[in-house]
């Protein structure tokens, strides 16, 4: 099936068309590091064609819930080094997620500090994972001009960091409304600068980040996830179509390695005027860059998508987090391990390490 031969990204030959997306786990220490299982359950699943990390800070500001990685100190660097090396040796290719989660976020994780965001407007009627238990979102305080060029510098920075620590390239987390979905959206942006208001302002602070990353480290090692149709973390965009048509186009100009498009949950209710369409269809076509295709996929849905020829890649997140030998259980058509919901976030090497491998002569 196509889904398991080999394939190329920019300089990179990939195993399969298989990605792991993104998933924090949130066993890093206090400080961001993280530790020896976190090598452990990478190398596992290095049989992927492309790793994506866990969303990994870029700066102490970024921090938005406690026990996730970081990407701006140099004992995180060190300890990253690990994973890519263990991943490297088995042949597998690993992209560093960069984080930013602007208001999802709370101080007591953040020194005390309010989370920053475009605008000091709170995510209603949710409550936030903290180190203390579960809170109500505070307000974030608005970013200022001074804030948006530090944080530009922060993800060039945790750009270079990365691959320092022998990472393949990086991949903006612009999705599930962290802080550059939060610039795009009219529900958590309400700048009257040149940040917000138009689709093109709105849009500025994830093309200058684009633009900064791909300077950094080369446009073909910069990937980017998107999710058009999301509406998590209080996320609502008014002409989601007329927004990511010009936000693709625009991607379209930098020959970035991959645009990783999340489709919302068929299940959930979308605002209204909002299309019912499959994102792949709508906004993939649009792209000139590769498309990764992500959610909900299994092995008969992927293989369908990459036949219908938009997607080139397809991104599974819990299926890998259960499976660590994934591409060896679809070309066998095995049985697939349960996700264990429980143990998705924090804990130690239970639901981590622990899923079973196919046995020998399965
Ligand atoms: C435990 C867990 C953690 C996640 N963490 C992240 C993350 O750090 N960054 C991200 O972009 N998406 C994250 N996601 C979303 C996944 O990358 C993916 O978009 C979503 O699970 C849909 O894919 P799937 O249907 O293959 O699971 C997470 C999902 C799970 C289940």
């Amino acid at each position: 099936m196509k889904l398991l031969e080999p394939t190329q990204i920019g300089e990179y030959r990939l195993k399969n068309h298989m990605v792991m997306a993104a998933m924090t786990r949130s066993r890093a220490t206090e400080e961001g590091i993280i530790q020896d299982i976190t090598v452990t359950y990478y190398a596992q699943r290095a049989s992927a064609g492309l790793i994506l990390s866990e969303a990994t800070n870029i700066s102490k500001d970024a921090i938005g819930s406690p026990f996730t990685p970081g990407l701006y100190s140099d004992r995180q660097v060190e300890a990253w080094k690990k994973v890519t090396q263990a991943v490297h040796e088995k042949g597998g290719v690993i992209f560093a997620q960069l984080w930013h989660t602007g208001r999802v976020g709370h101080s007591l994780d953040r020194s005390n500090k309010l989370p920053l965001a475009p605008s000091a407007v709170a995510i209603e009627g949710a409550q936030h994972f903290t180190s203390e238990g579960m809170k109500d979102y505070e307000t974030p305080r608005a970013m200022n001009k001074e804030d948006i060029k530090q944080t530009i510098l922060d993800y060039r920075q945790a750009a270079v960091h990365a691959m320092e620590a022998g990472f393949d390239g990086v991949e903006l987390h612009s999705a599930n409304g962290y802080l550059p979905q939060q610039f795009l959206s009219d529900s958590s942006n309400l700048r009257t600068d040149e940040y917000g208001g138009s689709i093109e302002n709105r849009s500025r602070f994830i093309l200058e980040v684009m633009h900064e990353l791909t300077d950094a480290v080369g446009s073909e090692k910069v990937g980017i996830k998107i999710s058009p149709l999301g509406t998590q973390n209080g996320i609502r965009v008014d002409d989601p179509v007329a927004t990511y048509n010009y936000l693709i186009s625009e991607l379209n100009k930098m020959d970035l390695a991959f645009v990783e498009i999340a489709r919302a949950n068929p299940k959930s209710s979308l605002p209204s005027g909002y299309p019912r369409q499959d994102e792949i269809e709508l906004f993939g076509k649009l792209s000139k860059n590769t498309v990764v295709a992500n959610s909900g996929y299994d092995r008969e849905s992927a293989e369908a998508e990459l036949e219908k020829g938009t997607a080139s890649l397809i991104s599974f997140a819990r299926l890998f987090l259960a499976n660590p030998d994934l591409p060896q259980r679809f070309s066998q058509g095995a049985e697939l391990n349960e996700p264990d919901r429980d143990t998705f976030y924090g804990g130690d090497e239970k639901g981590y390490t622990d899923y079973p491998f196919l046995k020998e002569g399965s």
